[in-house]
């Protein structure tokens, strides 16, 4: 792996996770000195193990994307040992279980509160909000914090972590469709906000790829696919799951001042086709 010697500095949110911690990875392998941020410091230090040991170089910086006092520290902590970023990678978010009703319609059981069924009036308000914050507010407040180094230097690239929910709310997934529906809109807000800081903001809309709490949705315990992941399949043309290395190709895309030095405020979809796929 060649390291190029030069400035250039990534903050990737959510690095401990399976598709951020592939952009840090790739990031660092470009010669980026790159800070991992999430909430566990031992999912962090894995991936800056990685990097280390290629060559690269890394920080691993606990803080929680959607507290502003957080992030602001987790600055400090960035600008002193590496400087400040030019390239935001917003991964950081995820649903939770009492935010997802396991019934795709109302059913008159979900009434009873009886434990019987798990519906939209079942669900727990608080955790619902609480998803929406994190892949909400998760998204504004990095920007809020690292955008503003980004201003004072007059460059920038952003990229928001946007979902097929974004498009059409998918069956049981109600908080995060909203949620993600959020970062398509908001990025196209800041996208014309932040222009003339030449800041370019942009979104990558994953299809279904397989992270630790999806492969539980996706496979039995034997290993077969659940009917949600053939029902996921049957709608994906490319008939398979991502892989995360397939979604490095945009990101550099999108991050590269040469390549996509006029491409601000879209969202591109990296998914197999679904979008195109009526699903009849
Ligand atoms: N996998 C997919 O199929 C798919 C599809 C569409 C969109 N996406 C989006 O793509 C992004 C990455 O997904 P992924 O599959 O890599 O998920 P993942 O493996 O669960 O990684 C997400 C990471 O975000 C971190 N995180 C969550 N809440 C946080 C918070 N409040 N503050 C700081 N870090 C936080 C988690 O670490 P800690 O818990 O340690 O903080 C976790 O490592 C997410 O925004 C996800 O919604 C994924």
């Amino acid at each position: 792996m060649t390291i190029q010697s030069n400035n250039k500095i990534a903050v990737v949110t959510g690095a401990g996770g399976t598709l951020c911690s592939e952009m840090a990875r790739n990031l660092a392998q470009q010669g980026y000195k790159v800070a991992l941020i999430g909430r566990t410091i031992e999912k962090l230090k894995v991936v800056e193990e990685e990097i280390k040991a290629a060559g690269g170089i890394a920080i691993s910086v606990t803080a929680d994307v959607s507290s502003e006092e957080s992030m602001i520290a987790a600055k400090i902590i960035i600008e002193k040992e590496l400087g400040m970023c030019s390239v935001l990678i917003n991964g950081a978010g995820g649903n939770q279980n009492e935010a997802i009703p396991n019934l795709v319609e109302f059913d008159e059981k979900e009434l009873l509160d009886d434990g019987s069924v798990k519906g939209f009036f079942n669900l727990n308000m608080s955790v619902f909000q609480s998803v929406i914050d994190i892949n909400t507010m998760g998204t504004v407040i990095p920007c809020f914090v690292f955008g503003r180094s980004m201003a004072r230097q007059k460059r920038g690239s952003i990229i928001n972590f946007a979902s097929m929910t974004s498009y059409r709310p998918i069956t049981r997934v109600a908080a995060y469709s909203m949620a993600k529906g959020g970062i398509v809109n908001f990025t196209q807000w800041l996208a014309a906000y932040l222009a003339p800081a030449n800041i370019r903001v942009n979104g990558i809309a994953p299809g279904f790829f397989l992270n630790d709490r999806s492969r539980k949705i996706m496979f039995n315990e034997d290993d077969s696919q659940t009917e949600r992941a053939q029902n996921v399949l049957r709608q994906t043309p490319l008939k398979r799951f991502g892989e995360a290395p397939e979604l490095i190709g945009c990101m550099n895309w999108l991050i590269s001042e040469e390549n996509a030095g006029f491409v601000t405020g879209i969202t591109v979809p990296v998914d197999g086709g679904f979008l195109s796929c009526p699903g009849v």
